[in-house]
């Protein structure tokens, strides 16, 4: 990348930092720990709405884990409307699958149960439900005119912080493509963190989600967007995950396991909501887009190749990570390692976490021929919204898609 270009870019990136800083922050209001589900719908009970449309999947439906939360809702006077329709990276027509149930039975809130599918398609649902516009002209940046219905969001997985994200990743269906909302508008107004509710998590699923969290903790951290705020949460979130996934991914019945990756996984959301994210998100995107590569998985196999090709310019940033980890030799308490040597450690026990949760190193699904268009797109995605430690040009990033080929 000729350094004019490279100036532009990051210019652009630190520019539009005080806007996005400056977005009004409507945090939602956490319920946390076991039993926090019944509080939630107590609190909700006491919203001016009374007919909710929960959103959710098959699956949790199955485990009879939307039944009692609905019976508990309806004890409380509130009518309510299941759609239990939502895939694996929801498109948009999961989006108006799920508007056309909420008005013909008249909703005016939405409660999300599930993943981050869920709760992304719940925001979609949301927006489109008072601002009576296709979904398709809602994506894009602050583009509600009206408040979206009022959500609140249980979180069955541990890794999307999309509870506290005031955005939600959607698929056009036509374009295949990963587009989304975004503007404080779209934060939930209340959530449930309950342990109880992820211990049905497989094991692939709970190392996933968990590595989804760890991505967006260390690109918020490395970014050039960062914050102290953002700081302090990534590296909370950080040392929660390499002391707890391990833990939940043995035995998903550990609930304290369980309820330290849920804040883990929110303090992540949280950390990202300034910095964003970087080129391992842009990258996985692609890998969803094209592959149907699960997002989480595709971050934990992108993760350390990006860190490697980002070390040079990271490396002071990285070093820090493994300072807060005590990685590396001390001497009474203080690291006596450089940061060349405590960057290195830091991705090589990111390696070594991936290794214990079994996730693979490549991945088998990537075609050679479309490396390029993979490149080119992750490019323009990372360019255009986030301001990485340093930018790749395309042959950098096509070399580090290489890697992950198998
Ligand atoms: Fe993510």
């Amino acid at each position: 990348m000729s350094p004019i270009k490279s100036a532009l870019l990051k210019s652009y990136a630190l520019l539009i930092s005080p806007v996005l800083a400056r977005m009004t922050r409507r945090q939602p209001l956490l319920f946390c720990g076991e039993g926090s589900t019944n509080q939630l719908c107590d609190y909700i009970a006491g919203v001016d709405n009374k007919n909710i449309l929960l959103v959710t999947d098959q699956i949790l439906i199955d485990l009879d884990l939307v039944a009692p939360i609905s019976s508990r809702l309806q004890e409380l006077g509130i009518t309510t409307t299941t759609y239990g329709e939502v895939d694996p990276d929801p498109t948009f027509d999961h989006v108006r699958a799920g508007v056309e149930i909420a008005r013909e039975n008249n909703c005016d809130s939405v409660l999300a149960i599930g993943g981050g599918s869920s709760m992304d398609c719940a925001k979609g649902i949301a927006a489109c439900m008072t601002n009576h516009k296709d979904i398709g002209e809602l994506v894009g940046l602050n583009k509600c005119k009206n408040w979206p219905a009022p959500l609140f969001v249980i979180p069955t997985t541990a890794g999307t912080g999309s509870e506290v994200s005031p955005g939600a990743v959607l698929t056009d269906p036509v374009k295949q493509h990963k587009g989304g909302l975004g503007g404080s508008r779209h934060m939930p107004l209340a959530a449930a963190l309950d342990p109880t509710f992820m211990t049905t998590m497989p094991p692939a699923v709970t190392a996933a989600s968990g590595m989804d969290a760890l991505t967006h903790a260390i690109e918020a951290y490395i970014s050039r967007r960062a914050t102290q705020e953002s700081d302090r949460y990534a590296l909370l979130a950080i040392k929660l995950i390499f002391d707890y996934l391990p833990r939940a991914y043995q035995n998903g019945q550990d609930l304290n396991a369980r309820m330290n990756m849920a804040i883990a996984s929110t303090y992540a959301g949280l950390a990202c909501f300034t910095p964003l994210v970087g080129y391992v998100h842009a990258i996985a995107h692609r890998l969803g887009e094209n592959y149907h590569v699960p997002h989480g998985l595709a971050n934990a196999v992108v993760l350390p190749h990006v860190l490697e090709a980002s070390s040079g310019a990271a490396e002071h940033r990285l070093a820090e990570i493994a300072r807060s980890l005590n990685l590396g030799n001390s001497d009474l308490g203080k690291s006596t390692d450089s940061d060349t040597a405590l960057s290195r450690a830091f991705i090589d026990a990111v390696r070594t976490l991936s290794k214990q949760l079994e996730i693979p190193e490549q991945l088998d699904v990537i075609k050679s021929e479309d490396i390029p268009s993979l490149a080119k797109s992750a490019l323009k995605e990372c360019h255009i919204n986030y301001a990485p430690p340093k930018y790749f040009n395309k042959k950098t990033c096509e070399q580090l898609i290489k890697r992950i080929q198998m």
